[in-house]
Formats: C-alpha cells, sequence, structure tokens
C-alpha cells in the first residue's frame, strides 16, 4: 500500500504527477513496459520508512528483451544511430543537458526522496550531471584515431576509434543521478548503445531520467532502462553473451562477482569499487580549516561515498585541538529528513544500510575504541526514518574492523601519527586505493606524501573535488578503469587499425 509522505505538500507539481503514475516501468526498445512476468517491488522513503512508490522488477527475460534491441540496433550498420554524425551527437546530448537542468527541481526532489540526502545536496548533483552531459556533448566531434608512420613502403596504416557496442551500466544508489551521468555521457558520446541497470534502492531518478532521453529524441532502444535487483537483473546483463562491456560502480564484492561472470565472453569491464580513504592532517595545517574539510570529507552524503575520508590520521601535534573541533563540528550538523529546511545530513539509504553501519559502530565499542561523538539515533530524528548522528571514534588501532573496512555511513576512525613516513605507511596498508587527502601548508611535504599515497585521487587542502575534465578511478582493489576526462571515452571506444596497399 502506498503512503502519503508528510512533506507531500512540498513537492513541485511536476513531482507529484510523475509520482501518480504507478508502477513506474522498465523502458525496452523504446516502450515503457511492465515486467515480463509481472512483479513489482517497493520503494520506501528513508527519512520516514514510509512505502511511496511501486516499480516494476525485471528479470533475466526483460535483459534478454533489452539486449536483443540494443544489438538489432548496434549490429545493423544503416540504422539512424549508427549513421549518426558525431555533430548529431552532440546535439542529443545538449539536448539531453538542457531537458535535465530544465527538470531540475522535480529530479533534486525525487533524489531526495528515494535516497535521502538534502535537497540541497541533490540539487548540486542534478547541476554537476547537467556539466557531465554538455562536458561529453563536447566529445563526439573530437575523438580521432592517428595516420602512423609505418616503415612497409606502399603501405597506409591509420587508426579508428569505435564504439565497444552494447554497455550494459550497473549503478549504486548513492548518487542516483551523477552514476547516470558519469556513465551514460561518455558510452552515448562515443555511439554506444546503452542499458542501465539502477540501484534498487533508487529507481525513480532512472525512470525521469529516461523520460528526458526519449523526449530529447534518442532513438529508440539506444537507451534502455531495466529495474531490478543485483542477483537477478544485475547477474543476467553481466553473464549476458549480447553485451559487450559493463561499466559497474558498487562493492568490491560484486565487483568480483561481476569480473568472473564477464568472463564467458570476455566483456570489456570497469569497476569503480568500494573505498576506505585516508585524510591525513600534519602539524603544519590550518586546523581550523582541515576540522572543517575532514568533517566534510566524511559526513557529506551520511559518509555513502566510495570516496569517503573514513580513516583520519592527525599528527600527535594537533591531534587533541583537531579532535576537539571535530567532535564539536560533527555534533553541531543538523541531521533529519532531507527536504527539510537547513538539514546538513539525511539518513541513511536504507534499513540494511543503517543496520550494517550500526553493526560497525557496535565492533568499534567492542573492540574497545573510544567513542568521542554520535554512534545513536540523533534524538530530534523523526521516528521511522534510517538515522545515525555523525560518529566519531578516537584511539582506533589500525587492526580494529572500523579502521579496515568500508563502512559507508557517517562514522570516522581517527588515530595520531608522529611521522610522514609512518603515516604513509598505515594510510596505504589497506586493500583499497581510491582516494586520499593530505591537510598541510608546507608545499613540499604536500607533493612528497601525494607521491607516496597509492590511490587513484589525491586531494590536498581540500576534498571531493569532481569535474568532468579530471580522471576519477581505484588503485588496487578500489577498481580500475578512469571516469570523467578523455579518460573515460577509453572504456567506451576501441582501436581499430587499417592497412591500405597502395
Ligand atoms: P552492491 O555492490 O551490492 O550494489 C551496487 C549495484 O550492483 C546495484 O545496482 C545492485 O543491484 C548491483 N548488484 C548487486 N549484486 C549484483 C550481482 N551479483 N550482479 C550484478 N549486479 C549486482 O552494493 P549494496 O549492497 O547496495 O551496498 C553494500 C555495500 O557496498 C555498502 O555498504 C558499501 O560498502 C558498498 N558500496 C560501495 C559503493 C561505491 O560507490 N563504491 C556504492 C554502493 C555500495
Ligand atoms: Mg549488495
Amino acid at each position: 500500500m502506498l503512503h502519503p509522505l508528510p512533506y507531500g505538500a512540498q513537492l513541485h507539481p511536476t513531482t507529484l504527477a510523475f509520482l501518480r503514475d504507478q508502477p513506474k516501468r522498465l523502458w525496452i526498445g523504446g516502450r515503457w513496459v511492465t515486467a515480463a512476468a509481472g512483479r513489482t517491488f517497493d520503494k520506501d522513503d528513508p527519512a520516514t520508512g514510509l512505502v511511496f512508490a511501486t516499480v516494476c522488477e525485471a528479470d533475466a527475460e526483460d535483459v534478454d528483451r533489452a539486449v536483443a534491441a540494443a544489438r538489432e540496433i548496434f549490429d545493423n550498420p544503416r540504422h539512424p544511430w549508427r549513421r549518426m554524425t558525431p555533430h548529431d551527437r552532440e546535439r542529443l546530448l545538449h539536448r539531453l543537458a538542457d531537458l535535465i537542468e530544465a527538470d531540475r527541481q522535480t529530479l533534486a526532489q525525487l533524489i531526495t526522496l528515494e535516497n535521502g540526502k538534502p535537497l540541497t545536496a541533490a540539487e548540486g548533483e542534478v547541476a554537476s550531471s547537467v556539466r557531465m552531459f554538455r562536458y561529453y556533448a563536447g566529445w563526439p566531434t573530437k575523438i580521432e584515431g592517428d595516420v602512423k608512420p609505418v616503415s612497409i613502403p606502399d603501405r597506409l596504416n591509420y587508426t579508428l576509434r569505435e564504439p565497444v557496442g552494447v554497455v550494459g551500466a550497473i549503478i549504486p544508489w548513492n548518487f542516483p543521478l551523477s552514476m547516470i551521468a558519469w556513465k551514460l555521457a561518455p558510452a552515448l558520446a562515443a555511439g554506444n548503445c546503452v542499458i542501465l541497470k539502477p540501484a534498487e534502492q533508487t529507481p525513480l531518478t532512472a525512470v525521469r531520467v529516461c523520460e528526458l532521453a526519449q523526449e530529447a529524441g534518442f532513438p529508440d532502444g539506444v537507451i534502455q532502462l531495466v529495474i531490478g535487483f543485483g542477483e537477478t537483473a544485475g547477474a543476467a546483463l553481466t553473464a549476458h553473451p549480447g553485451v559487450d562491456k559493463i561499466a559497474f560502480t558498487g562493492s568490491t564484492e560484486v565487483g568480483k562477482i561481476i569480473m568472473r561472470a564477464a568472463a564467458g565472453n570476455l566483456k570489456r569491464l570497469s569497476l569503480e569499487l568500494g573505498g576506505k580513504s585516508p585524510q591525513i592532517i600534519l602539524d603544519d595545517a590550518d586546523v581550523s580549516k582541515a576540522v572543517i574539510g575532514a568533517a566534510y570529507g566524511i559526513f557529506s552524503n551520511a559518509g555513502q561515498s566510495c570516496n569517503a575520508g573514513a580513516r583520519l590520521f592527525v599528527h600527535r601535534r594537533v591531534y587533541d585541538e583537531v579532535m576537539a573541533g571535530l567532535a564539536e563540528r560533527a555534533a553541531a550538523i543538523k541531521v533529519g529528513p532531507g527536504l527539510q529546511a537547513g538539514v546538513e545530513m539525511g539518513p541513511l539509504v536504507s534499513r540494511e544500510q543503517l543496520a550494517r553501519v550500526q553493526g560497525y559502530v557496535a565492533a568499534g565499542l567492542e573492540q574497545g575504541a573510544r567513542l568521542r561523538t554520535g554512534g545513536t539515533r540523533p534524538p530530534q530524528a523523526p521516528e521511522g526514518g534510517y538515522f545515525l548522528a555523525p560518529t566519531v571514534f578516537e584511539d582506533v588501532r589500525d587492526d580494529m574492523t572500523i579502521m579496515r573496512e568500508e563502512i559507508f555511513g557517517p562514522v570516522l576512525a581517527a588515530s595520531p601519527f608522529d611521522s610522514i613516513e609512518e603515516v604513509a605507511a598505515r594510510a596505504n596498508n589497506t586493500p583499497y586505493g581510491l582516494a586520499a587527502g593530505i591537510w598541510t601548508r608546507d608545499v613540499s611535504k604536500a607533493h612528497r606524501l601525494a607521491g607516496l599515497l597509492r590511490a587513484g585521487t589525491v586531494w590536498v587542502n581540500c576534498y571531493s573535488q569532481f569535474d568532468p575534465a579530471s580522471p576519477f578511478g581505484g588503485y588496487k582493489q578500489s577498481g580500475f578503469g578512469r571516469e570523467m576526462g578523455h579518460e573515460a571515452l577509453e572504456l567506451y571506444t576501441q582501436v581499430k587499425s587499417v592497412w591500405i596497399g597502395l
């Protein structure tokens, strides 16, 4: 049964109209369809726990249909999408960017409703996704091959950069729109067909984007949407012989399952996986800026970011000062429903995620870490929602579970250090390598440490900075392949070498 939400009156008329039309359907071959097996599932509001939407649940049969529709396009050299000029692909991407921008209120509200994050953060996500589509709209006219200086007489050799084919994009729930933009924009710029499998926790934003893509005029079947669970719809996509590439963002555990499943037809893979990123505050840092930055690094998105700065190493000389500042900042963060004005941190995405994170808090206490603040439900948070107060553990040992495992919640594990060599070794003592933060005024130390850290991104005197032009991705078990920038085009194209006898 669907429940009216307590803040329904705040929703934009377009959002209400979108929510009235249920169940939300799959988009296959240019048609909005129910699942072949007729199944649906419920979607709840993380701020209240109330079910407010019903969604069609795709299974292997729906995935089969989507793959068949995509193959029909990609394998037909006369199809309009295969013959489309780079300039026209550019125009389609710009049109989609414009439509997303015009729909920003509804998209932001849907992101907040299904994920829980504050509306201001959701608005930021819409704006950055618009920038992502605009950035990649510039690429179709600039994807080039080369003429190679071969040394065989009477031979001309050149390369073509061609699309990979049918791409399965499997994405998580923490940034429902950004994750779509990061994958869709470069894949379409390069001329691929994309089958999108959003996370079961956040299907609504994806439905809305597909409505806008339809309006933008992408040919039927170039973009398709299969909403469903990982073990069924996701697994069917990764194992399907008609899929040429999987672009995945999610847990390292599922990344490994996907890698095995993709072996059947040797799919191309790009994996953006988990992290346990360190933030390092040196003794010469601007402490007040470092405290604000470190708190932002862990508590933004309620800690549910692959790049969350979840381990904090502080030079012993400034440790007490930093910890006092952090505890104060953490306790001052306003936690509540994302649609409530002034809220800085929303609930966790789901009951399961809250239970996982609470399990880590319990493990921290059991293993003797010192709880400085948080760890419980914030007293002012509404009943029924999946809330956890910003949590800081101090004097955490490197072998404790909360220092080792990805928590994916607003939980920081802090520890003091004495030297740069020591902290670099401890920061690198993890199977992950997604990102790292450094706070210092000493330019030599900043560069030295940036070189020592085994991570795909290093932020100095800032954290969580993203731009469509700058590549992002993991070292070690945080995955491989770089999203954004010209680097992402490598993931969605392949090189053909052509020889001509003269
Ligand atoms: P997950 O990795 O299970 O889910 C991510 C996506 O993969 C979803 O679309 C899901 O439906 C799909 N999926 C799940 N199992 C699959 C399978 N066997 N085959 C194909 N697709 C599959 O992550 P989940 O369960 O939502 O969260 C669990 C933990 O994973 C989190 O606590 C966090 O530690 C980590 N995580 C990391 C993310 C990141 O950005 N690095 C994003 C989401 C979760
Ligand atoms: Mg899972």
